[in-house]
């Protein structure tokens, strides 16, 4: 959670993470040039950093569109979110490092300004003759805008709806660089491993989020029961609730986190004031619902962060009757104390 923009901590696990990230892109980047070095003795090194860079950063945009879905179907993977922030920097650097190659190898000594060279570039004819590269240029636009916002900083200043569809644009970004490596890899390559590699890739990417996509509209069905006469909704039983945990609902087309603790029952949003994350999906811990995602904190009774943080989520009035719990569908104000149920049990 944030107290001005300073939020999620650094710890072991993440130093662990990053050196694990910055080792593996290394060991790819060595062993591909090394292996193409030496089965290609006519490959020129910087065609072959070019390759490897461009690669590297595609392999890793691949790696982190999958974890979104993957930490939505199985939350064993949600510690990969934490540090997804970085792997994205890290892909934009790579691609950096391809496109300034790129740039300076093909474009730099011409009598045309290399910039508006990558986009004249390849008009020509033949199975490669397309403007691929104009394609990965404003890939790397977009990829620099969210590299540059990717700090909490930026999230807190343009709040999260705004910085959530900012980063959106990552898919644009991907269907560019779907479309700029096709052709890429048709300048140099004959063998259609790479292209089926690629369109392996696409599909892996699109089945992960089409199903993960599905599983969201299921959870998202309202719940069934009709209100009582005076709004409030029947949403579960308390023997449904594990003792600090809580359970989704959708009323009124809101999301909902049905909390069970310290023999109480609350409800508050179920939607994460950081990055909209499934709050429902959190644990009780020291007092507050936790974010799955990246451990924002929320008292139930409230719906607000613990001091000194300044978030807050909507509540909803809750009863408990014969250990069945009703929620009313009416959202208080962000902040609003309500007073728990209680549950006996
Ligand atoms: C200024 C932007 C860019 C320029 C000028 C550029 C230029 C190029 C060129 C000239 C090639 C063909 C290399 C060859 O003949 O082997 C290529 C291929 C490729 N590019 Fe880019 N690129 C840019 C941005 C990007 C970005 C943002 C990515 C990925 C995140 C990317 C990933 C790739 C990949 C994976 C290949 C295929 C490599 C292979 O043949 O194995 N490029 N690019
Ligand atoms: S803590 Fe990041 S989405 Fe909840």
């Amino acid at each position: 959670m944030s107290a001005g923009y300073k939020a999620v901590t650094w710890n072991r696990f993440k130093k662990r993470y990053d050196l694990l990230l910055a080792l593996g892109v290394a060991g790819f980047l060595v062993v591909f040039s090394a292996v193409t070095l030496a089965t290609n003795g006519a490959a020129n090194p910087v065609q072959v950093l070019i390759r490897a860079f461009g690669l590297a950063a595609i392999l890793l945009l691949h790696f982190i569109l999958a974890i979104g879905p993957l930490a939505r179907l199985d939350p064993r993977f949600l510690p990969l979110l934490y540090n997804r922030r970085h792997l994205g920097v890290t892909m934009f650097l790579l691609a950096l490092i391809h496109g300034g190659l790129s740039v300076f190898w093909y474009h730099a000594f011409g009598s045309t300004n290399p910039f508006v060279s990558v986009f004249l570039s390849d008009w020509g004819e033949g199975p490669g003759a397309f403007p691929f590269q104009a394609f990965g240029f404003l890939a790397l636009l977009i990829l620099f805008v969210m590299a540059a916002t990717s700090h909490d900083f930026w999230l807190a200043n343009l709040t999260a709806p705004v910085w959530k569809t900012l980063h959106m644009s990552v898919y644009l970004a991907y269907a560019l660089l779907v479309v700029h490596v096709a052709f890429g890899v048709l300048q140099s390559e004959t063998n259609p491993l790479y292209l089926a590699l690629l369109a392996a890739g696409f599909a892996a990417v699109a089945a992960l989020h089409l199903l993960a996509g599905f599983r969201e509209v299921a959870a998202d069905r309202p719940t069934a029961a009709a209100p009582e006469a005076d709004g409030f909704v029947k949403v579960a039983r308390v023997s449904d609730i594990e003792p600090d945990r809580a359970i989704p609902v959708t009323l009124g087309g809101e999301r909902v986190a049905v909390v069970r603790y310290g023999g109480k029952i609350s409800a508050i949003s179920g939607v994460c004031q950081h990055q909209n994350g499934p709050l429902a999906e959190g644990k009780f811990v020291h007092g507050c619902l936790t974010c799955p995602w990246h451990g924002y904190q929320y008292k139930p009774d409230t719906g607000a962060s613990p001091p000194p943080f300044t978030e807050t989520v909507p509540t909803f009035d809750v009863r408990v009757v014969g250990g069945d719990i009703y929620v009313h569908p009416e959202p208080n104000p962000a902040g609003t104390r309500v007073e728990p149920a209680c549950c006996e049990n």
